[in-house]
C-alpha cells in the first residue's frame, strides 16, 4: 500500500477520517512524492529509548539509502528527537529526551490510553509506549510534524498515532488516563480554554501533565518573545496551579523547573534556522532578545477526581 492510503488508514482506524488531497500545504504534494518512494521494509529491530532507534543499516537495502536520506532532508526542520532510521540519524534542534527524564517517572503508563497534544513528530509518545501505555493519540496542528512521525511509523506501525489536527474543544471526543500539554499553553490565546478542554479529554481518575514556560510573575509579551510570534502569556508556576484547580483538577504538583539551555535546544543540520541561541541576549543569558526573562520550563501533574 503506498505512504497515503496507508496514511489516511491509520487516521481512519483512530476515529479520524482525514482525505490527504483536503489538508492545505504547498508543499504537500512535494512531502508525499518523497514519502510514497519510502521502501515497505520491516526493521528487525526498534528500540524507542533515548533514542527512538528504527531498525539498523543492513536491514536498510542499499539501493535505498538515497531514498531514506533525501526523505529525512526533505522533511526538515526536525524539531523533536533524537531519531534514527535504520542507522541513519535524526539530530533534532531538542534533545528531548531530557525533558522525558524530568517527569517520566512521576507518571504510571502501564495500560494507560495517553493524550499527546501539540506532540510534534510524537517523540514522546513512542517513548509512552515502550514505558507501557496501551495507545496514544498525539494531535499538531502543523502537518510536517505529523508527516515525520508517520515515516517513523510507517516502518513500525505502532500504537503511537498522530492525526493533523488543531486542539480545541470539539476536536477530539474520547476521554483519556493521561493528557499531556507540554509547550503549548503559552501559544494558546485563551490558556483557560485550553485547561478546559484538557479536563474534559481526562477521564476521572486520569492525570495530566502540564509544561510551560514560566517566568517568577506572569507576563503578556507585548510583541515577541525569545523570537516567538505566537506566545500569548508566559505564567508563574502558581498561576499554572490556581488554573488547574480552577477548571477542576486536583492537587496541581510541582515536579520540575529547569531553565532552558543550548544544550538541550539548538541548531544543527536538520533543524538549521533561529534556535535559543540566537534568542537569548548575547551579553546576558538570563535575558531574551526583547529583554525579558530567559526560557525556564515547568512541569505539573494534577489529578482528575471526579
Ligand atoms: C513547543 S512545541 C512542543 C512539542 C512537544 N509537546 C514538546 O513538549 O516538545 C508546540 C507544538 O504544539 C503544536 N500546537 C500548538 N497549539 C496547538 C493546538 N491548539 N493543537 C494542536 N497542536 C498545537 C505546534 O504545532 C507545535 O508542534
Amino acid at each position: 500500500m503506498r505512504f497515503r492510503e496507508w496514511l489516511e488508514s491509520t487516521w481512519c482506524a483512530a476515529g479520524f477520517p482525514i482525505n490527504v488531497s483536503e489538508l492545505m500545504h504547498g508543499k504537500l504534494d512535494s512531502w508525499f512524492s518523497t514519502l510514497d518512494r519510502l521502501p515497505e521494509i520491516q526493521p528487525i529491530e526498534s528500540q524507542f529509548g533515548d533514542s527512538i532507534e528504527i531498525g539498523a543499516t543492513v536491514d536498510l537495502p542499499s539501493e535505498f539509502s538515497d531514498t531514506l536520506n533525501h526523505a529525512i532532508e526533505s522533511l526538515k526542520p526536525w524539531r523533536k528527537g533524537p531519531l534514527s532510521l535504520f542507522g541513519c540519524g535524526i539530530d533534532a534542534e531538542w534533545r528531548s529526551n531530557l525533558k522525558w527524564d524530568r517527569f517520566s517517572a512521576c507518571v504510571q503508563w502501564d495500560a494507560k490510553r495517553v493524550l499527546d497534544i501539540g506532540c510534534g513528530n510524537g517523540y514522546f509518545g513512542f517513548r509512552a509506549l515502550d514505558a507501557g501505555a496501551k495507545s496514544v493519540l498525539g494531535l499538531d496542528g502543523y502537518l510536517l510534524y505529523v508527516l515525520q512521525a508517520a515515516m517513523v511509523n510507517w516502518f513500525v506501525h505502532s500504537k503511537n498515532v498522530v492525526v493533523p489536527l488543531r486542539f480545541e474543544g470539539d476536536s477530539v471526543s474520547d476521554e483519556f488516563d493521561i493528557v499531556l500539554s507540554m509547550g503549548v499553553i503559552y501559544h494558546q490565546r485563551d490558556a483557560d480554554a485550553h485547561l478546559r478542554g484538557l479536563f474534559e479529554r481526562c477521564q476521572p481518575g486520569g492525570q495530566v501533565v502540564l509544561e510551560s514556560i514560566v517566568a517568577d510573575e506572569d507576563f503578556v509579551p507585548a510583541d515577541r518573545y525569545a523570537g516567538m510570534r505566537n506566545v500569548y502569556l508566559i505564567p508563574s508556576v502558581s498561576t499554572l496551579e490556581t488554573k488547574l484547580r480552577n477548571v477542576g483538577f486536583s492537587d496541581p504538583m510541582l515536579i520540575d523547573v529547569s531553565e532552558t539551555t543550548t544544550y538541550e535546544q539548538r541548531k544543527t543540520q536538520l533543524m538549521p534556522y533561529q534556535s535559543l541561541g540566537d534568542a537569548l541576549d548575547p551579553s546576558d543569558s538570563s535575558l531574551t532578545i526583547e529583554g525579558l526573562p530567559a526560557p525556564k520550563r515547568a512541569i505539573l501533574i494534577a489529578q482528575r477526581t471526579h
